[in-house]
């Protein structure tokens, strides 16, 4: 029998859990960066996001009402191991035994990401990700986490847009870490990160488990027909759609001449062979399509932003083109053909100013209708012939959406600030029966 295509939702564990310093957590690189001023969105603290850590058992009361077949959470890092090298913190390792233990009892695959940007403190101040170590720590992190959960758990996504995190915590400085490094120095952290996913991936694959990578896509298109747009849009589309995705498929760097960067820095013999065919699906959070221009003057980048003309936008500002998502299932079958492994949507999701009404009800028509639009686009490329094995909402719970804080809310299920209730939404019900139907049809 083959495997029930995963309906699900995704959540990451600095955006949920609370609970910094319980049970042996150590600190991670966002517990600081959050302190900075300004680095988030009105001071918005991560100290309780959805106190999830103590609240757990009722999100999966949530996922288990709400029928699906899988769940995406992220581990931390810093509390399986606090100092990121070295000492395996069983307590936090009983916290995601529990967890998996309770989705399965309910039939809901659980569905790992072993780093979603909470790198431990420790190693940031070792140097972090511009240090090749921190990919073999990363390594025997994964190792540990698969010696407890792997009789249980099959499938484990290495690492979460790790673009983001490199360029956001790294170059423009608005993630933590909040690092702002020459491009060179960004391309060795990219390094870093495609070689700890190699490296995990050996770790994860020895044990007989099935490794994902997730990454960030948007297919891009130039603002107009110009010489200067076209190469924009290449650029972009060389850093967001192949930098962490052809040396996986292919073994091999995409030309970053646009870049300025004539060889990746840290590569060394044999790196590329780790990571070449590590990746037995390819995980896509797609949320909206870019339209590039040539950069503006002095700007240090090799290409500029346009307007995505037409599309009505999310509370984020992110236009709302559901096309976008299959025109990347397309991208990617059409570059990588047969190389190409299965493909699942780890994350798609809208965020809105979901407002409460005195009854308690939650209307989001607008989720409802963004959902509705990138389903029917996985739905279509299936036909098309795509493998295409899951989909999954970002998020169950409003959580804590990084330099943003509170502000978006991405949630099937509002969590009030001041109370913690949560008063599943409209779209929570949508989803409910849409799972039911594809569920019962499958
Ligand atoms: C991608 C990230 O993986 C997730 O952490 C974030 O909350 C969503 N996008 C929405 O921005």
């Amino acid at each position: 029998m083959s495997s029930p295509f995963l309906w699900g939702v995704a959540s990451s564990a600095f955006q949920i859990e609370g609970a910094l310093d319980e049970d042996g957590r150590g600190p991670s690189v966002w517990d600081v960066f959050s302190e900075r001023p300004g680095a988030v969105r009105d001071g918005h603290s991560p100290a309780l996001a959805c106190d999830h850590y103590h609240r757990w058992a009722e999100d999966v009361e949530l996922l288990d009402r709400l029928g699906v077949n899988a769940y995406r959470f992220s581990l931390a890092w810093p509390r399986v191991v606090p100092t990121g090298r070295g000492a395996v913190n069983g307590a936090g390792l009983d916290f995601y035994d529990h967890l998996v233990d309770s989705l399965l009892a309910r039939g809901i695959a659980p569905v790992p990401t072993l780093f979603h940007w909470d790198l431990p403190l420790a190693l940031e101040e070792a140097g972090g990700w511009s240090e090749r170590d921190t990919a073999h720590a990363f390594a025997e992190y994964a190792a540990a986490a698969a010696d407890r959960l792997g009789d249980r758990v099959d499938r484990w996504i290495t690492l979460n847009e790790p673009l983001v995190h490199t360029t956001y915590g790294h170059a423009l400085g608005v993630h933590a870490p909040g690092r702002i490094l020459e491009v060179p120095e960004v391309m060795r952290v990219a390094h870093h990160m495609l070689l700890a996913h190699g490296l995990a991936a050996g770790e994860l694959r020895s044990r007989g488990l099935e490794v994902l990578l997730t990454n960030n896509y948007s297919p891009v298109s130039p603002a107009t027909g110009s010489e200067a747009d076209t190469a924009a849009a290449h650029a972009y589309d060389t850093l967001h759609n192949r930098l962490f995705t052809d040396p996986v498929l292919t073994g091999a760097y995409p030309d970053l001449s646009a870049f300025g960067v004539a060889e990746v820095p840290g590569v060394r013999e044999g790196d590329l062979k780790a990571v070449a065919g590590s990746a037995d699906g390819l995980g896509i959070n797609y949320y909206n399509p870019t339209v590039a221009t040539a950069p503006d003057e002095g700007s240090g980048l090799p290409f500029g932003f346009g307007e995505v003309a037409g599309a009505p936008v999310t509370a984020f500002g992110w236009p709302v083109v559901p096309e976008g998502l299959g025109r990347t299932i397309d991208l990617l079958r059409g570059r990588h053909g047969d190389a190409l492994p299965p493909l699942y949507v780890t994350e798609n999701g809208c965020s809105y100013e979901d407002r409460v009404s005195p009854g308690g009800r939650i209307a989001d028509p607008e989720r409802i209708a963004y959902l509705e639009g990138h389903v029917a686009e996985v739905e279509a490329a299936r036909e098309r012939g795509a493998d295409v094995r899951g989909y999954f909402v970002w998020t169950l719970t409003d959580n804590f959406e990084w330099a943003e804080g509170y502000h978006q809310r991405f949630g099937l299920v509002h969590v009030d600030r001041a109370t913690q209730a949560r008063t599943p939404k409209d779209s929570f019900s949508w989803y409910r029966d849409l799972v039911a139907a594809r569920t019962a049809s499958a």
